[in-house]
């Protein structure tokens, strides 16, 4: 079972270099944001729960999404390996994801940092449109679609995310940044951090995540 794990500040990419991670390496896309938001549509008690904690740039309570990743991780199509966006967000996630594959005789391949400084984040964010099928993200200027206000990958509508309001945006990058420190120093502890300069064009990114990988899988 290959697990990668995606690492980035909100906004700095992962879920756009998880798409392509995920059709480059034929792995599923598991993004603990797409969950959510899928539960908060679904209108289902773990959506009821969390969207109070979403809208506020909070992060959902540990014990919620421990448990949901797990349920996520059991599903037939991830018996292969998954590539995580999102998910671990502190410390305690990344234990129990470590936990829960030890049990299994698995572990994390590799953690993959997309390095991106605070200051081009709240850009990013104020630009960005989902498509409301899979999430998959584009940006009115940086990433446009193909087609104006259709997804490239999925053909359904975009729109903007509730939580990319400027005051959310400034939320999520108050309250985040430091657990995200945490989970970073626990996977360069471990000798299986990559960063990448998420910066450059997303073609380069991907580029660098792609040769990140590599010797640790030929290692
Ligand atoms: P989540 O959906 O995970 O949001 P996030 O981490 O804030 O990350 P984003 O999806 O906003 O950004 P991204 O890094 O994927 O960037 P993107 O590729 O879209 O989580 C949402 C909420 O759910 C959280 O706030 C929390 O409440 C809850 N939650 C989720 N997981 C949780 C967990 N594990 N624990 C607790 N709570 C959890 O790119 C951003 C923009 O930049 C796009 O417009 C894109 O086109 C553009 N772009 C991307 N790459 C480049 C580039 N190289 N150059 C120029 N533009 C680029």
């Amino acid at each position: 079972m290959r697990v990668l794990v995606l690492l980035g500040a909100p906004g700095a990419g992962k879920g756009t270099q998880a798409t392509i991670l995920a059709q480059r390496l034929g792995l599923p896309h598991v993004a603990t944001g797409d969950l959510f938001r899928n539960a908060v549509r679904a209108g289902t008690a773990l959506g009821r729960e969390a969207h109070g904690y979403m809208e506020r740039g909070e992060l959902v309570p540990d014990a919620i999404t421990i448990e949901m990743l797990i349920e996520r991780l059991g599903r037939p199509d991830a018996a292969e390996g998954v590539i995580l966006d999102g998910f671990p967000r502190s410390r305690a996630q990344a234990e129990a994801l470590e936990s829960a594959l030890l049990v299994r005789g698995e572990r994390v391949e590799v953690a993959l940092l997309v390095d991106v400084p605070a200051e081009e984040l709240v850009g990013r964010l104020a630009g960005r449109y989902v498509c409301r099928l899979g999430g998959h993200p584009y940006h009115v200027i940086l990433n446009p679609p193909r087609v104006p206000g259709i997804c490239d990958v999925d053909g359904s509508p975009l729109e903007q995310r509730e939580d990319d309001r400027p005051e959310v945006v400034r939320a999520r990058l108050t309250r985040q940044l430091a657990p995200l420190q945490s989970v970073i120093e626990f996977y360069r502890a471990r000798g299986i951090l990559r960063a990448v300069d998420g910066r450059q064009p997303i073609d380069l990114v991907s580029r660098g995540l792609i040769e990140a990988l590599d010797p640790v899988t030929t290692a």
